[in-house]
């Protein structure tokens, strides 16, 4: 069986954690989908880490971690990554493992999301430049090429054809920046990327599953920046949901267990697009500077604002949500007031859904406030020592979102987390 823990609002809800704390539960830890746009922090003891292709179960050493055919590869960040878990002593030539049709990001493709942001203008989408709208495109154009293309003879031949088809496309956006040195680096990680454990992943994962083995499967990225069901076109290239696993790893929608959603108990966004409930005043400018909400990708600041019920229950549907892990629940120590928005106004009429097409609505958002708790709550690991205005505050999300929140994480450490009890979930 198969559980999934991804996000439920626009990216960097703290996933990279929660996998990591849940992950000691699991024998393989699974990315289904994004690349190295993604940033998952973890702490191992008091050392911060910060990954962006490696699944966050790579610390556990009786876990596998599986890198999905959904994902795109970018061979240089992965060998970066590999020296840093290496000095942890994490050996990914022992527990990583990669399917041999995930798509390889290609230099030329980082060149091209640079060109086409630039060419946009103030329209630019904010990505992360890391090649991940290009490399998914080619995958959709079928041009891509795979990690198992990597190990064919042909694969000069094929790498030189698309980069030729790439730097026509380069001429066209004026782009003339010189990529030979990352090209130099991208050959290198491929001879290492070429080391490691590259398997049929569709039939791992399988008989693995078939051998009664427990999959956690990862999302990167937020439901809002799905493809499909996100605010686009300000999204990200991939199927973020829960729907991305199946087709991300090759499993069953039946082996689907739980869908575990993480939230923060406020809301983040970094790069352009709509954000009902941003705040652009003290208020918000509090919320990033106590949360941190500095891009683990790019250090962009993060534009910060109130909880919006109106998206997450969205989100819980899309993905059938069956429980939430609340994050960041200590950075609202601080707040005399905190609002959850349970509505929107647009064009005078009061709505209780995420319009298809958000960028172009003008959206009020409508409140419920709460009194804040005023407490410090980071060391507090019973449910019921939380203060009782963070319960009022819990349970009304609980009730105006079906679904129950099962954890409140208090702080970024891998202890800082305490199980509500409202929970009729397996987790
Ligand atoms: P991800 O992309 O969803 O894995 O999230 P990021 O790692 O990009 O951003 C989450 C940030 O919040 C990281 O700096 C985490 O260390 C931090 N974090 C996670 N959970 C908590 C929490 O409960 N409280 C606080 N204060 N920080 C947290
Ligand atoms: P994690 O997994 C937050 C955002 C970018 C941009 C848009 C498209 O750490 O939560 P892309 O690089 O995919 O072309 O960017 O999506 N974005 C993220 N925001 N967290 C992420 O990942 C993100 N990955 C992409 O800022 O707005
Ligand atoms: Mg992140």
């Amino acid at each position: 069986m198969v559980d999934v823990i991804l996000g439920l609002q626009w990216g960097d809800e703290g996933k990279g954690k929660i996998v990591d704390f849940f992950a000691k539960d699991y024998d393989i830890i699974a990315r289904f989908q994004g690349g190295p746009n993604a940033g998952h922090t973890l702490y191992v003891g008091d050392k911060k880490i910060v990954l962006h292709q490696i699944p966050s179960g790579v610390f556990h050493q009786n876990a596998i971690n599986l890198i999905g055919n959904g994902v795109v590869l970018d061979p240089v960040t992965l060998r970066k990554e590999s020296d840093t878990v290496a000095s942890f002593g994490v050996d990914l030539k022992k527990n990583l493992f990669i399917s041999e049709r995930t798509h390889v990001i290609l230099p030329t493709h980082r060149a091209l999301d640079k060109a086409a942001e630039l060419s946009k203008g103030d329209g630019k989408i904010g990505s992360t430049l890391k090649g991940i709208g290009p490399a998914y495109m080619d995958k959709t154009g079928r041009n891509g090429i795979r990690v198992g293309d990597l190990l064919h003879k042909n694969f000069t031949t094929s790498y030189i054809k698309l980069r030729l088809k790439h730097q026509r496309l380069l001429d066209n956006y004026n782009f003339s920046e010189e990529i030979s040195n990352w090209e130099e680096e991208f050959f290198d990680a491929v001879d290492f990327l070429k080391t490691l454990n590259i398997v049929n992943g569709e039939y791992f994962i399988n008989e693995h599953i078939s051998k009664g083995k427990k999959v956690l499967a990862e999302g990167a990225q937020g439901s809002m920046l799905d493809i499909d069901f996100g605010t686009f076109p300000f999204v990200t290239s991939s199927n973020t949901i829960s729907a991305g696993v199946c087709n991300g790893l090759g499993v069953a929608p039946q082996k689907i267990r739980e869908v575990i959603g993480v939230s923060k108990a406020y809301c983040t966004r970094v790069g352009s697009g709509p954000f009902p409930t941003e705040l652009q005043d003290e208020t918000g400018e509090l919320l990033r500077k106590t949360g941190s909400e500095f891009g683990a990708t790019t250090g962009r600041p993060r534009r910060c604002g109130w909880m919006d019920g109106v998206a997450l229950q969205f989100a819980c549907m899309i993905n059938g949500v069956t429980s939430i892990v609340m994050t960041k629940a200590d950075v609202l120590d601080a707040f005399e007031e905190l609002s959850v928005c349970t509505s929107y106004k647009i064009d005078g009429q009061e709505v209780n859904q995420v319009p298809y097409q958000m960028s172009k609505a003008v959206i009020e958002p409508q409140y419920k406030i709460f009194k804040g708790w005023k407490k410090k709550t980071s060391a507090i690991k019973k449910p019921e020592e939380l203060p009782a205005e963070m319960h009022q505050y819990i349970d009304f999300i609980n009730q105006y979102l079906g679904v129950p929140i099962s954890y409140i994480s208090n702080g970024p450490g891998r202890d800082q987390i305490v199980k509500t009890g409202s929970q009729k979930t397996k987790i």
